[in-house]
């Protein structure tokens, strides 16, 4: 081979690769996808997988590979060691995923170290945005839902007393203190707050609803995570008959999850929750999105709010890829986001410049039955543009450093 096409040929090659570096964004996801989270991981998953196919034109000239990481038990030692190697070893350009706040929290010094967008896609304790400045939150906070609705609690339902029975770890501590301000605020009163367990195991929820159902409240507020905890909450609800002694259920949309509500039957109508989203949502893009999901995955299968979570995470990720022009510095890449405006399944959503957190819409929802004889989400009020509100408020652990 002459000199000259050896250097041709080196040239092409070397043209060729760069133009494939260039093309081929590495994700690195940590989700539980063995134990209590399984489920909820499946969604996430599932959100990405159909953001992708159904904004296939967007994506491009970018191929994005997904490096799956099991988080398994909810106490962020896996995440932790996830994290690390996703860096190090996988050498990714984008982290992405954490449905427990554990695993968030445990994973920021490693964040911070690691000098790459990180996008949370589902853990909803307030603080974590202010323990590395490489995440971005695409999810939700307890303080979105709990705070708007202690305020409607008192104002559109009337309650005078309520009973908070929580998750005792970070969003938990997160769904009590929003919404006992918000409420107490407006001229309602808490008259007991139950821890009730944690997030690596369903607990019996029956000591904590008994000792609740024996103070009268006008309403029981309850967070649990997504998942069995929440099908265990209304079955428990239902077998101590409070509804027919007159103690309302409410809560963040958590408790009435979109894959779980069918499977709750009966006892579940007429409970009134707070969130951003639910697969009854009438608008265009949700509907192409849960009719997508129903193609791919089964008539009976359902997207929820993790899977919104991740769908919008994953448009996140592929903005700052163009906006970085693939470079994905993270530096650049969260600054790119600041800002940033997008539609999606859940309405109109932006992160907060200020905290790197989402605003988007509080829908105040009441589980109703359809003449289809299913559950379905009934909108009764929203508010546009919630902002979390600990961080607006500088609020106990969300106040800045000193
Ligand atoms: C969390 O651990 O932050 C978390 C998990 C599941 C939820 C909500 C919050 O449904």
């Amino acid at each position: 081979m002459s000199k000259r096409i050896i250097i041709a040929a080196v040239a092409a090659f070397a043209v060729s690769t760069s133009a494939a570096l260039a093309q081929e964004v590495k994700v690195g996801l940590i989700l539980p996808f063995t134990g209590v989270g399984a489920e909820l991981a499946q969604q996430m998953d599932r959100g990405i997988e159909q953001y992708l196919k159904l904004n296939a034109n967007e994506v491009k000239p970018y191929t994005f590979t997904i490096i799956k990481r099991d988080s398994k038990a909810p106490n962020g030692a896996e995440a932790k060691v996830a994290v690390q190697e996703l860096l190090t070893q996988d050498k990714v350009d984008v982290l992405a995923g954490w449905v427990y706040s554990p695993d968030a929290i445990a994973s920021a010094p490693l964040v911070t170290a690691g000098k790459k967008l990180s996008v949370i896609m589902n853990a909803g304790t307030s603080f974590i945005t202010n323990l590395s400045p490489y995440y971005v939150r695409t999810s939700f906070t307890l303080w979105h839902s709990s705070y708007a609705l202690g305020e409607a609690a008192a104002k559109t339902l009337n309650a005078k007393t309520a009973v908070v029975a929580y998750s005792d770890y970070p969003p938990g501590k997160d769904s009590l203190d929003g919404f006992k301000l918000a409420f107490e605020k407006n001229g309602g009163k808490v008259i007991d707050a139950i821890p009730a367990g944690g997030p690596g195991a369903v607990p019996d929820f029956t000591p904590f609803f008994q000792r609740a159902k024996d103070e009268h409240p006008d309403v029981l507020f309850v967070f649990v995570p997504a998942g069995d905890h929440a099908t265990a909450v209304v079955k428990t609800y239902a077998a101590l008959g409070m509804k027919a002694a007159g103690i309302k259920l409410i809560g963040p949309g958590d408790i009435v999850q979109d894959i779980k509500l069918q499977g709750m039957g009966d006892a579940a109508v007429g409970l009134v929750t707070m969130h951003h989203y639910n697969a009854d949502l009438d608008n265009a893009q949700n509907k192409a999105f849960v009719a997508a999901w129903k193609a791919a995955y089964g008539a009976d299968s359902t997207p929820d709010f993790t899977s919104v979570g991740a769908y919008d995470g994953m448009a996140a990720i592929v903005h700052a890829v163009h906006a970085t022009n693939g470079a994905m510095d993270g530096d650049a890449a969260v600054k790119s986001l600041l800002g940033w405006k997008y539609v999606s399944p859940q309405g109109p959503i932006m992160i907060d410049p200020e905290t790197r957190d989402i605003v988007m819409t509080e829908y105040l929802d009441e589980v109703v039955k359809g003449p289809d004889g299913k559950l379905h989400e009934k909108v009764i009020d929203k508010t546009e543009n919630v902002k979390d509100e600990c961080k607006a408020l500088a609020f106990g652990p969300c106040a800045p450093k000193k």
